[in-house]
């Protein structure tokens, strides 16, 4: 009976305590329907029954971090490293957009690529195509962002992963949790579509601790937020912790979409390699993205986040199609236009 309170005064007011978003988290299967079904429901009223697509290319596996949880993490010498040409980057994003997508994102590891030649990448995509441009490369001098918002780029997505300086600090050595947020802070101040979001269930994170990431991401006005479960990699320090659960990721997928009703909310691929039903059941608790991979077959496998992610064997235009049959088969549509915010600030 609380529990429906809550959900109700959620879907009404987009607002809720701290305490009352972690009383949510914590609700057992037997309410989750409830809350996700509100999920779907704000979903639909906000974003209708189309779907944006978010082609990635995954440009470069060399990272110079070491954040505990991710198998591109500096000190995994069992990795095969690539980087692409800028060529194949740009000729990838033709394809891209050849296959219907309206939006691409380069994201790659935080590997030290010239941001002039970046830059160079951007000029040249918007040149040859009408594609939107996510841009993914970690944490950069602000110098560097500015130079990219010039060459075109539209968006900058920078997972924040958990608001808990404390775990913040454990989870990547040398990095600095205030920095992150002040990345955020200022792309968005140089007219950026921002995305971020976490990691679910990392060790030791809590219901609390993930209230206050919402609450951290309603204060940071995200036009994106995104949420994957955590998935364990044999070549990391967090080798031996539990894997993430689909239900906390539902939970937190409904939540964003009633806490922040304008943003875009992803499907995620992590979701997707944890239950094959993965992806459906996030776009029918809130999201309204999906972000195939569009990277060459042969590099897919290398860039290896988690283990025995979901595309590894595919090609772009299966997923392509794949995915466009995921999202018919809900009595959705693929959207066909850009799917820029849906912030009013961005709205024309
Ligand atoms: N290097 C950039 C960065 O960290 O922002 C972009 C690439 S990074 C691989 C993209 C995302 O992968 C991270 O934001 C993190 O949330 C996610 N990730 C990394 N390892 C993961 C794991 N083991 N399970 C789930 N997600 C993971
Ligand atoms: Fe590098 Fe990003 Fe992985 Fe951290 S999450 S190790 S910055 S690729
Ligand atoms: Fe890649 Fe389904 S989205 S095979």
């Amino acid at each position: 009976f609380e529990i429906k309170r809550l959900v109700d005064q959620a879907f009404q007011t987009a607002s809720l305590t701290a305490k009352e978003i972690t009383a949510l988290l914590a609700i057992d299967l037997t309410e989750l329907d409830y809350l996700l079904e509100a999920a779907d429901r704000k979903r639909s009223e906000i974003c209708g029954e189309e779907v944006h697509l978010r082609a990635i290319i995954e440009f470069s596996s060399y990272c110079k971090q070491n954040c505990h949880y991710c198998g591109l993490r500096k000190d995994n010498q069992a990795l095969k490293r690539y980087q692409l040409q800028k060529s194949e980057i740009i000729e990838t994003a033709v394809m891209a957009a050849q296959l219907g997508y309206q939006t691409v994102v380069l994201q790659s590891g935080e590997d030290e690529h010239s941001a002039a030649e970046i830059a160079a990448i951007i000029r040249s995509i918007k040149t040859k195509t009408d594609l939107a441009i996510t841009l993914s490369l970690g944490e950069r001098e602000l110098s560097e962002y500015k130079l990219w918002r010039e060459a075109g780029a539209d968006r900058y997505l920078l997972k924040h992963e958990i608001a808990d300086q404390s775990l913040y600090s454990d989870y990547h050595p040398g990095m600095s949790f205030t920095n992150r947020i002040n990345c955020l802070k200022e792309l968005k101040k140089m007219g950026y579509q921002i995305g971020s979001g976490v990691i679910i269930d990392l060790p030791g994170q809590t219901p609390e601790i993930l209230a206050r990431d919402l609450l951290l991401c309603q204060e940071l006005e995200l036009d994106m937020l995104g949420s994957g479960p955590f998935i364990p990699h044999p070549e990391t320090p967090l080798k031996n912790s539990k894997q993430g659960t689909v239900a906390m990721t539902l939970k937190f997928t409904a939540l964003s979409r009633l806490l922040l009703p304008f943003a875009h909310i992803p499907a995620t691929t992590a979701l997707g390699t944890i239950d094959v039903e993965g992806r459906q059941k996030a776009l029918q608790a809130g999201a309204n993205v999906v972000m195939p991979n569009v990277t060459q077959g042969k590099y897919r496998e290398q860039y290896q986040i988690y283990p025995d992610k979901i595309c590894v064997n595919e090609e772009a235009g299966d997923c392509r199609q794949c995915i466009g049959g995921i999202i018919n088969s809900l009595g959705r549509f693929v959207s066909t236009d850009h799917g820029h915010s849906m912030r009013k600030e961005f709205v024309k």
